[in-house]
């Protein structure tokens, strides 16, 4: 048994990953809410690939940018002229398609694949939100919602090189919103108007750009099965074709993820070359270049971008974890058939779930004694409803790792239950270190 979208989307809705946006209103098109568990494990990525990519490294240093920025940044950056669409539609049915995702023979027939009507010319549809600051609505007043994270930390690059006595090869990592105006949002939260990316970009010495671009690649790739936990056969790189290219790429490698639709982008490495720190200097009108401090060679430097989706990210670790899985036989001898998610334990939204036994006998009060000392270590869930079988499910189907069952020998002893979500084994071990012991199983 494997994930489908369906499955996927109906698991999220149930159990409170994730809601259609201002849903009570009929909900919005393709806009989403995180509920109490997507939350955290959108969270949990978001600070693993922090930790990753600043904390571990010693040349990469953190960023925060508005979303909003100048217009000239846009300008600049080749957004304005060229981060378009081309869209036909139908004239009869009023379907609208991008050009570049119609075939040749539809191109030329000029008739709708929906309905056979007729298309019109096909015009570019920029993908940037644009609204107005201030209380004037005049061309001189707008502004764009930024549709990718990076060019924050390109227009702060003297800043952060004048600020915090980095020196290159280093890097500056940012997370964040981003927006874009997309024509297919189908898939759930795979493609969206609103998202958030965590970007990196690397700043290197000319001539020294495709061993960095290697460098990135290998490191990026590590990080989805070692730090997420994602089968690397679900996995694969794409390198661009030269009409895939971005307008500022040099090379670019997408890594993909084998989703039920076909292999689709999770992040992007790109070689951005000098591109972007060249055209601000030359649209804001100082130069945006480098000094050496040991050989006092002046240059701009060439950038190796790493910038990977954090929603999509969501979207794929929920994918990848998902199973049904036949464990005997229940009651009238039909399958049993349990849903898990098998999450790391780095991205799992509950760690551990505290379950008493019973509710009397003190058994709640223990346990959830026993909550509050795991809840200083990471996030936990308490449970005192239901039969213990049934909780165990609950819990196997929002992938927590471990379930701590509290009895009554647990009152005499100090013992409790450690039931493991992926081969259900259940072992006794001590209260006393429990938060320690639980983290060392979250390691292997
Ligand atoms: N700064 C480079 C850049 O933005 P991109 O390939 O357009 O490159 C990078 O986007 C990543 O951002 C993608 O691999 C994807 O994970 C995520 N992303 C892009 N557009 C998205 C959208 N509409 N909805 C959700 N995620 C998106």
């Amino acid at each position: 048994y494997g994930a489908s979208m369906e499955k996927i989307v109906s698991l999220a809705k149930r159990r409170g990953f994730v809601y259609p946006s201002s849903e009570i209103y009929g909900g919005l098109s393709a806009t989403w809410d995180y509920g109490p568990l997507g939350v955290e494990l959108k969270k949990n990525i978001q600070e693993i690939w922090w930790r990753e990519m600043t904390r571990l490294q010693d040349n990469i240093v953190g960023l925060d940018a508005a979303i909003m920025m100048h217009p000239k940044t846009w300008e600049a950056s080749g957004h304005v002229e060229n981060f378009s669409d081309p869209l036909v539609d139908c004239k009869q049915c009023k379907t609208r398609f991008r050009e570049d995702k119609l075939s040749a023979e539809v191109i030329a027939s000029k008739k709708c694949p929906e309905c056979g009507g007729e298309l019109t010319e096909p015009r570019q549809f920029n993908l940037m939100f644009s609204t107005h600051l201030g209380p004037v609505a005049d061309s001189g007043s707008i502004v764009y919602l930024r549709p990718e994270t990076a060019q924050g930390i390109f227009v702060n690059f003297k800043n952060v090189v004048d600020t915090s006595r980095v020196q290159i090869p280093f890097g500056i990592a940012q997370i964040g919103k981003a927006f874009r105006n997309e024509i297919t949002t189908k898939n759930f939260i795979f493609r969206t108007c609103e998202f958030e990316q965590m970007e990196m970009q690397f700043f290197v010495k000319p001539g020294t750009d495709d061993k960095w671009f290697e460098y990135w690649k290998e490191q990026r790739m590590n990080y989805y099965v070692n730090q997420l936990g994602v089968l690397p056969e679900n996995l694969h790189f794409h390198q661009h074709g030269p009409d895939e290219l971005a307008h500022y790429a040099k090379d670019a490698y997408d890594v993909e993820y084998h989703y039920p639709f076909g292999w689709e982008e999770q992040e992007g490495i790109h070689n951005r070359t000098d591109f972007d720190l060249g055209r601000h200097g030359e649209y804001c009108g100082k130069e945006i270049n480098y000094l050496d401090p040991q050989t006092n060679e002046r240059y701009i430097p060439y950038v190796i971008e790493t910038s990977a989706g954090l929603t999509r990210s969501v979207l794929v670790c929920l994918m990848d974890a998902y199973h049904e899985e036949t464990i005997g036989e229940d009651k009238q001898g039909k399958p049993d058939v349990r849903t898990v998610l098998h999450l790391h334990p780095n991205v799992a939204p509950i760690k551990a779930a505290v379950l008493p036994l019973v509710k009397k006998d003190g058994l709640a009060d223990l346990a959830k004694d026993i909550q509050k000392e795991l809840n200083l270590e990471f996030n936990t869930f308490y449970d005192q409803s239901g039969a213990i079988g049934r909780r165990y499910r609950r819990q196997d189907e929002v992938g927590t790792p471990f379930c701590i069952t509290v009895d009554y020998d647990s009152k005499d002893n100090h013992d409790v239950t450690i039931r493991f979500r992926d081969s259900m084994e259940q072992i006794r071990v001590p209260r006393e270190g429990l938060a320690a012991r639980l983290k060392d199983e979250m390691k292997k």
